[in-house]
């Protein structure tokens, strides 16, 4: 079968597949990616099929070092600082692609612009390594679905495309990376993720622009588009309780009695926990067939600013 474990054997074996234009799934610490030689446009090309990706929707290109971006994009201080304080990690950013840039245009989608990430996971980094190839790599899921945290939710979203599915086990953190774009003498959050906004602008010394969800952020980055990672099951926000026919996802120690099928996520009320189980959590109580997940409110800051994002998307009409 597709799924196999990440001795270095078969991670010679993915190494091989990627640079002969097939696609392998792999761990990173946000979610699964499915990559690709990022210089090889067919190949580029064949993510998009496989994920029914809209062609206007740019990938994430992952490389070793800013190094390696530098040979494809320009890199400005703001990119150096960043990078310095959180590469490898859960940040993808976004430099204007160099005039002879190697990699497929199709990357962009148009832009002229690439989302650079440097991923901390070991498995991610030895096929990187292995390759000396950028990889481009979305999430492991259809387009429009909930990303995959587990090698098992990769082969529910995608059965046999990929070549092979290295498998790392569940993701630490959960949630895809945060997208920040430096492109245009300014630094802006194009979405919010595993590296909290807080920190960032920390790092940078200044706040980050933030493109108006609805609008803006919909041509600045096209992913964020308002219904994504949805479930089959409808989400009903803010819930004090549930009733009866729902699920639950509850969050913290004080949690309505119920007795349909429930998941906290974290019980003690940590955000990094929270956001690790985000996901599975959705995947699992839309297995029971609940029509609706009652979800209890989670707190706005650090983490908790992403978690709600991610929540709104998933609950949007479509
Ligand atoms: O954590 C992650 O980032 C994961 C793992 C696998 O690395 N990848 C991921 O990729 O979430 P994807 O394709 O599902 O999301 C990429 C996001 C989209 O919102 C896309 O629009 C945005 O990054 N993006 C990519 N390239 C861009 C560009 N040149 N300009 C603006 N936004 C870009
Ligand atoms: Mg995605």
């Amino acid at each position: 079968m597709a799924i196999v474990s990440s001795i270095s054997e078969n991670i010679s074996l993915a190494a091989l597949a990627i640079e002969s234009g097939q696609l392998v799934a792999f761990p990173t610490e946000t979610v699964y990616g499915l990559g690709a030689n990022a210089l090889d446009g067919v190949a580029v090309a064949t993510i998009f099929a496989a994920k029914q990706r809209p062609r206007f929707n740019p990938l994430i290109v992952h490389v070793s070092d800013l190094t390696e971006a530098s040979r494809y994009a320009l890199i400005n201080a703001a990119a150096e600082k960043l990078a310095e304080a959180f590469w490898p990690g859960p940040l993808s950013l976004v430099l204007p692609r160099r005039p002879e840039c190697a990699i497929s245009s199709l990357v962009s989608a148009g832009l002229d612009s690439i989302a650079f990430r440097s991923p901390a996971h070991g498995i991610a980094r030895h096929l990187l390594a292995a390759t000396g190839l950028p990889i481009a790599a979305p999430s492991a899921n259809r387009a429009g679905r909930i990303s995959p945290t587990s090698a098992e939710d990769v082969e529910a979203e995608l059965g046999d495309i990929p070549a092979m599915i290295l498998n790392g086990g569940p993701c630490l953190l959960g949630l895809e990376s945060t997208v920040v774009r430096l492109a245009h003498g300014t630094a802006e959050v194009l979405r919010l993720g595993a590296l909290p906004r807080e920190e960032i602008e920390a790092a940078l010394g200044e706040t980050l622009c933030r493109p108006d969800a609805a609008t803006n952020a919909a041509h600045a980055s096209p992913g964020q588009l308002a219904s994504h990672y949805a479930p089959e099951a409808r989400l009903r926000l803010g819930a004090a309780q549930a009733e009866a026919g729902e699920a639950l996802l509850a969050f913290g120690p004080e949690t309505p009695r119920f007795a349909g099928p429930t998941i906290n996520l974290s019980p003690s009320g940590d955000l990094k926990e929270a956001a690790a189980n985000l996901f599975a959590a959705l995947r699992r109580l839309d297995r029971t067939g609940a029509a609706t997940i009652a979800v209890m409110p989670i707190p706005a800051h650090g983490l908790g600013e992403a978690i709600n994002d991610r929540l709104s998307r998933a609950a949007a009409e479509r």
